[in-house]
């Protein structure tokens, strides 16, 4: 290690920036947000110094820096656009061991300020040594993606219970596997999801003396997105790796289910056309089970859980049965395939209505409201429409849809196997005959197509993307 991250406490401690420009004021912020108190001296000040310092956010000497400035400081900040005066306040810091930043003078620093990711109480720093700021801006930027906004108060409620954890587990093996549970088990997922009541109340149901040693699990119904990994969301992405049951059925694309924990249970639940590995019953009745045995259950499903997924379903029986449950949305087919064919769903000349439906063919029909979808200026989009595609055609042109109304079949959308099939209502059958669509397939129909030919940007990669989001391990 070249250098040593510490925390330090400066709340209320005299802190010296030298300089008045935008990376003084930088600085001055991050002091600020710790609670320094402030003196900055510069004969000019930038913007947004200014507007602080009339504030009276720190003490402002509008003068040029004098050495008897380095006096009585805990850390200085050399901050001008003058490397020799930065230098000089260096050495002066130096001679008294005051800790001292120049800026853009890594080998005249004493201490380095870290790019910050603040989730306060919790504080992540990161540093790259003396070698590139910028390398870790772009890991605080990761990191700012990954780690929820919801930790502070997580930390907040650790803070306030610490006493009381205490008090009722006299062993330090019993206190650390009692938090355990709660920052890695239901408390923290309420936490997480806003619901700050109920995790107290959980917390409280654990201190109590009768408490069981294991609380009940929960299910995370979660949205996997139409296949590329990288369309999925940061909530989801945390649960996938919190889960230790995995139940997902075919639609899951399989480097989705490879970032769901290594060491999870994997169970699959089929959903393939008249072919279901599992009952919905079943798959209802096994999730409630799971969660009840203590599990933490992520209930993976293809784009969005409540677009056609069963999600709502899924956890009325868990709704019933008081588990508790996360729905966490999905970029649906619709939007997923649209978006990477370069067919926008609505459109100012063209459309100004989309409707989402189900093409699913029962007792060889489709049981749609055929009249309000042959209405002109919208695009239909069918879901499961690939079998009774014949039967789409026939009804839309019977219903008044002209037959040169452009239609397109996007196949395996988002991923490396997309394939996109065009044509129109007349010639649309003839086009897939030859080459028939593999399922998954999408079913839009609309003037919207014709754009496509404009707006097209997406090439599938010629392999699945791999690990295309970061995994957190
Ligand atoms: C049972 S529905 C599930 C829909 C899913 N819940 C959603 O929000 O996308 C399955 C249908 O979604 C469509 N679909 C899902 N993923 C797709 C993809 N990657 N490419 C094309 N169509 C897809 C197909 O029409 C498929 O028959």
């Amino acid at each position: 290690m070249e250098l040593l991250p510490i925390f330090l406490d400066i709340k209320g401690k005299s802190c010296l920036i030298v300089g008045g420009g935008a990376t003084a004021a930088r600085k001055a912020g991050n002091l600020q947000r710790a609670g320094a108190a402030i003196t900055l001296v510069s004969p000019h000040l930038c913007e947004s110094l200014a507007r602080q310092a009339e504030a009276g956010a720190f003490r402002h000497l509008q003068r040029p820096f004098a050495p008897a400035d380095i006096t009585g400081n805990t850390l200085i900040i050399a901050a001008t656009d003058d490397p020799e005066v930065n230098r000089q306040i260096a050495r002066l810091a130096g001679e008294r061991q005051i800790p001292v930043n120049v800026v853009d003078d890594p080998d005249a620093c004493t201490f380095l300020l870290p790019s910050i990711v603040d989730r306060a109480p919790v504080t992540i720093a990161v540093s790259s040594g003396k070698t590139s700021p910028v390398l870790a801006r772009m890991l605080r930027t990761r990191l700012e993606a990954l780690i929820p906004a919801g930790y502070g108060r997580l930390a907040d409620l650790a803070g306030r219970y610490r006493e009381r954890v205490k008090a009722r587990f006299g062993e330090p093996r019993d206190r650390r596997r009692f938090w355990d549970r709660v920052l890695q088990g239901a408390v923290a997922e309420r936490i997480l999801a806003g619901q700050f009541a109920e995790a107290e109340a959980v917390i409280e149901r654990e201190l109590a003396p009768d408490a069981l040693e294991s609380d009940m699990g929960e299910v995370y119904l979660v949205g996997a997105g139409p296949g590329d990994p990288d369309l999925m969301t940061f909530r989801a992405l945390r649960l996938m790796q919190q889960a230790d049951v995995v139940v997902y059925d075919r639609l899951v694309a399989e480097p989705i289910l490879k970032m769901t924990r290594r060491d999870a249970r994997r169970i699959y639940v089929g959903k393939e056309r008249n072919h279901h590995a599992m009952r919905q019953e079943e798959i209802n009745r096994l999730l409630a089970d799971l969660a009840k045995d203590g599990h933490r259950v992520l209930r993976l499903k293809g784009g969005d859980p409540f677009i056609f997924g069963r999600g709502g379903e899924e956890i009325d029986t868990l709704a019933a049965e008081g588990v508790p449950f996360q729905v966490i949305p999905g970029i649906t087919a619709a939007s997923g395939c649209a978006a990477y064919a370069g067919i926008p769903l609505t459109h100012r000349d063209y459309a100004q209505s989309v409707t989402f439906v189900t093409g699913h063919l029962k007792d060889g029909t489709i049981n749609l409201n055929w009249p309000a979808l042959a209405q002109p200026n919208q695009t239909v989009v069918f879901y499961m429409g690939l079998v009774g595609l014949p039967i789409i055609v026939e009804r839309l042109i019977a219903h008044g849809v002209a037959p040169e109304m452009p239609i397109a079949l996007i196949q395996q959308g988002t991923t490396h196997l997309q394939r996109v099939y065009s044509g129109t209502l007349s010639t649309i059958l003839d086009v897939v005959a030859s080459d028939p669509p593999q399922p998954p397939t999408l079913v839009i129909v609309g003037e919207v197509v014709t754009l496509r030919e404009k707006l097209n940007w997406f090439s599938p990669p010629d392999e699945p993307v791999e690990g295309a989001t970061t995994v957190i391990v």
